[in-house]
């Protein structure tokens, strides 16, 4: 049984804990947090152990009459592997301290690419990442557009992709950013990192993005463009995406007509409405003049979930790919 402390329980932490509570061969040792809130209590209320991920700050908890286990480091000593899902940039400093441990590290995509020497998607690179001490998970941007072009470049060769990514502004949950009353070009000037950071997951994709933050919460939505240097019928990708575990397929004339809806109908199927796949809208699929055009919705706080669960097994050693993908795929119900 691989054991798994989650450094960070927020919006990610809390769906990668679930989410590996649900395998037969991992469980949670315990989850941080740094204030003694209603994530705290639901966390203990769940069943997880409590730690304080700063170890000043335990006797808050313990005021609040909260159960803590301890610190962090007491967490530490009792993982194989810590998932850091603290709030971006704060996984270089806690890297320090697992490194004193010696426990081996997942981070999230709010941290450098420098922090882990792979930079990770399930589908795309796992191979790379088996035995390794450190992985990044990429952005849920990232990790939408590398599970795409992966799957296009499995059945044609490609040039050049071209992709604007629409971003929702911030977290449904973040009353101190948001909403925003703009369209905010984001940034200014070209290109977005988001182009760069699928390079790090697949160094020869030759992919130029820019970005747009929008007055919305609930997904980011991609407008993407491949030059196809073969044939590929729309009906070649439709299947391919159809089959896929972490593909999911949905057409206007079903009533998915926005993310809105998207999410809608996540709300009615799914636990907290998370949707761990790519929405394709099928009905956008189309090549015109050797071009792949296509529009995809990424529900941001889901989609890195499996990719997680999947990194934990590649750290450990676990060397079949396909194997922890349809796993982590079976036990979630994709
Ligand atoms: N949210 C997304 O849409 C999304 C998508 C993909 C990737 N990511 C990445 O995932 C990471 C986590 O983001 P998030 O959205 O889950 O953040 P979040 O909701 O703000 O949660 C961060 C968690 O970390 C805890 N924390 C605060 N300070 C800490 C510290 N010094 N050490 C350890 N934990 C600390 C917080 O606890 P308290 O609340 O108790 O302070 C909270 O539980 C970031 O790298 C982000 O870029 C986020």
């Amino acid at each position: 049984m691989i054991k798994v402390g989650i450094n960070g329980y927020g919006t990610i932490g809390k769906r990668v804990a679930d989410a590996v509570s649900l395998q037969d061969d991992m469980e949670v040792a315990g989850v941080t947090k740094t204030k003694p809130d209603f994530e705290a209590e639901n966390a203990i209320k769940k069943g997880y152990r409590l730690y304080s991920a700063i170890s000043e700050r335990l006797e808050v908890f313990e005021e609040k009459g909260l159960k803590v286990e301890g610190t962090l480091g007491e967490l530490l000593e009792r993982c194989d592997v810590v998932v850091d899902c603290s709030p971006g940039g704060y996984g270089a400093k806690n890297k320090e301290i697992y490194e004193r441990y010696g426990v081996k590290a997942v981070f999230q995509g709010g941290e450098k690419k420098n922090i882990a020497p792979v930079s990770f998607v399930a589908s795309c690179n796992y191979e790379k990442a088996v035995g390794a001490d450190f992985i990044r998970v990429v952005s849920c941007n990232t990790t939408g557009m590398s599970r795409l072009i992966r799957i296009v470049t499995s059945l044609v060769d490609i040039g050049r992709v071209r992709a604007t990514v629409v971003r929702r502004a911030v977290d449904p949950k973040d009353d101190r950013k948001g909403p925003i009353n703009a369209i905010t070009p984001n940034p200014v000037s070209l290109p977005s990192h988001h182009g760069v950071d699928v390079q790090s997951v697949m160094p020869d994709v030759d992919i130029v993005t820019t970005a747009v933050k929008v007055p919305t919460t609930l997904m980011h939505l991609h407008s993407m463009n491949f030059d196809l240097k073969g044939d590929m019928r729309e009906q070649d990708l439709i299947e391919v995406l159809r089959n896929d575990a972490r593909m999911m397929l949905i057409h206007s004339e079903d009533g998915f007509t926005s993310t809105a809806r998207i999410i809608e109908y996540a709300r009615e199927v799914r636990d907290r409405g998370d949707i761990w796949e790519n929405c394709v809208w099928e009905d956008s699929i189309s090549v015109y003049g050797g071009e792949l055009y296509l529009f995809q919705a990424i529900h941001q706080e889901a989609i890195v979930v499996p990719e997680n669960v999947d990194a934990i097994r590649a750290l450990m050693g676990f060397e079949d790919g396909d194997a922890s993908i349809e796993k982590t795929n079976r036990t979630l119900g994709l």
